[in-house]
């Protein structure tokens, strides 16, 4: 049986999440992983706190808090976060915790003993100033490629390359400032990504036709002519164990360990489950299983190089099906920044607005084929002439009419025979052409799809205006309002992946509980279950009450206002 295996990038447990972490992997992955469960598939999602690396360290140090303790804060943030906006996981873990160090030892121990992980004397950069060693992403300078003039030590933001830290042009100390920067030599140990490159190339090339058009062009422009060994060890004492006696003292680079937080964290869920299934046979190295990883695009060349390339030659797991990355999301046109004041308080902006008015918009311009902007103004004008006026709208006007005037509900003559109508193959064509979309992890046109069927209703509402009908036959009104609330009732399972509060209401005022089975009829187009849905009729429990709220606009030029007034203030000091 075909399974499916959903991640979104672990978040390092180290500040907290914005609005464009959600849009990079975690709705999108959330999305999917609730598209496959409607329809009945086996498919479990997997995250967890990434929670080691220098930057981490750094940071709890600053606060004066002992690493673990400073994870475990941010970790349990994180979760808070996803849980007000629904972002659900089968399992969302740590990588500080013991099962996860137990999973990467042997990960380490296979690639150890097919001489894919060696020694080497290494240059390292080395502030004079601050007396740090200066790996990855604390040291920065211009681009030895592109001439991009913040180049960070292991990767170029510009132009994607892979950075040799010592080459950058004028570096400059990422912890005190300081220029005063030398090159030491350190023994580190290597993944030999060169041996696999051959390997690697046959796997890599059959996704060509499959992975999303920003993706493969750029792996391949990285790894057609060879791929380069990378140090996987770190002079720290904050991560894994190194474990080999030769190295001790040093630990692995978090690189190494997280994207095994999939794994492990796997494992950790099948046996919290009680599950008599093997994490690694049954799923990770099972051909059946299909492995997609959720992320931005600052993380694809770990998942879509380095990772496939360790569970391959580790023999533990099967490189990904898919990695459906994503460009970034920006705020007004630029980069959301903490430190300048240019971000959105994720927290407020949920008690302000409420989770699926931010999922919405945030769905609606996802930016899966370019980095596209949150605008305030923008988002006020998709959930009020979008999801207020189509949805809400629609529902608040033929619900009421349902329920001011069929107290005792509506007669199932009228609620049977819709997928037969004309409306009716219209809704079942455009169901299977949205499946058809969210199966290819194109979730933007997703929402728009079910939009356009939210406007069919509208059409075929205002059309037979059963305001009008009422006053000249009943039964006329009758069977368009039953009409109207099957189209409803569709368009309420349709959002579910997508708004799943909104979805739950709208569900909720109909008098019929809908099982698994039921749902995942309509969310298919089998539009007959209908019929036996509401073969005894069918009641609208109450009257709905402004289901979409409209944002006003002086909350919007109150929150722009604030917003330039923030990046101004801290601008000025
Ligand atoms: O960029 C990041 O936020 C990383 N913590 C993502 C890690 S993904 C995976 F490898 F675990
Ligand atoms: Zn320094």
């Amino acid at each position: 049986m075909k399974k499916y295996l959903v991640t979104s990038a672990l978040p390092y447990a180290n500040g907290p999440i914005h609005l464009g972490h959600l849009a990079g992997a975690y709705l999108p992955a959330d999305i999917y992983t609730r598209h496959l469960k409607l329809l009945g598939e086996k498919v479990i999602h997997i995250s967890g706190s990434d929670e080691h690396g220098v930057a981490i360290m750094l940071n709890a140090k600053k606060e004066g808090k002992n690493y673990k303790s400073y994870v475990d804060y941010w970790h349990s943030e994180h979760k808070k976060v996803f849980d007000k906006f629904n972002v659900n996981f089968d399992f969302f873990g740590q990588t500080s915790e013991s099962y996860h160090a137990e999973e990467v030892i042997k990960w380490f121990d296979e690639l150890y003993k097919k001489e894919l992980i060696e020694p080497n004397d290494n240059q390292q950069l080395h502030c004079k100033a601050c007396d740090n060693h200066l790996p990855d992403r604390f040291v920065e300078g211009t681009c030895y490629k592109c001439g991009y003039t913040q180049a960070r030590g292991d990767e170029c933001p510009n132009c994607g390359i892979w950075i040799d830290p010592v080459k950058l042009i004028e570096p400059v100390c990422k912890i005190c400032g300081s220029n005063d920067i030398e090159e030491i030599t350190v023994t580190q140990w290597y993944l030999k990504l060169s041996k696999c490159h051959e390997k690697y190339r046959a796997w890599f090339e059959s996704k060509k036709n499959t992975w999303r058009k920003t993706v493969y062009p750029f792996v391949d422009s990285l790894t057609r002519e060879s791929l380069h060994d990378r140090a996987i060890t770190r002079d720290l004492d904050w991560g894994i164990d190194v474990p080999l006696p030769e190295a001790a003292g040093k630990k692995l680079y978090v690189w190494f360990d997280a994207p095994i937080g999939y794994v492990s964290n796997t494992k950790q869920y099948l046996e919290k489950i009680g599950s008599d299934e093997d994490y690694l046979k049954d799923w990770w190295k099972n051909d059946d299983t299909e492995i997609i990883h959720f992320l931005a695009k600052d993380n694809i060349i770990f998942h879509a190089v380095i990772f496939p390339v360790m569970g391959m030659e580790s023999g533990r797991i099967n490189p990904p099906t898919d990695i459906p990355a994503n460009q970034y999301l920006n705020l007004e046109g630029k980069q959301f920044s903490k430190s300048t004041g240019w971000y959105i308080d994720i927290d407020s902006a949920f008690e302000q607005f409420g989770a699926d008015a931010i999922r919405y918009y945030l769905i609606s311009i996802l930016p899966e084929q370019s980095d596209s902007s949150f605008t305030w103004r923008d988002f006020a004008a998709k959930i009020n002439g979008e999801l207020a006026n189509n949805i809400g709208n629609l529902i608040n006007r033929c619900l009421k009419f349902a329920y001011k005037n069929w107290e005792t509900g509506l007669d199932a003559k009228y609620l049977t025979g819709f997928s037969e109508t004309e409306i009716g193959k219209k809704f079942k064509t455009a169901i299977l052409e949205h499946k058809s979309i969210v199966d290819g992890k194109e979730f933007k046109k997703g929402i728009e799809q079910i939009m356009s069927m939210g406007q069919m209703a509208n059409t075929f509402f205002s059309d037979l205006a059963p305001w009008a009908q009422f006053k000249a036959d009943p039964n006329e009104a009758e069977k368009t309002i039953a009409l109207t609330s099957i189209q409803i009732m569709t368009l309420g399972v349709l959002l579910s992946p997508y708004v799943p509060g909104l979805s739950k209401k709208i569900l909720s005022y109909f008098d019929i509980a809908l099982t698994d089975t039921h749902r995942k009829k309509i969310y298919s187009g089998e539009l007959e279950v209908f019929d036996e849905l509401f073969a005894n009729g069918m009641k609208i429990t109450e009257a709905p009450k402004a289901l979409v709220p409209k944002i006003d606009e002086k909350i919007i030029s109150k929150l722009e206002e604030d917003l330039r007034g923030k990046a101004e203030e801290l601008d000025n000091v």
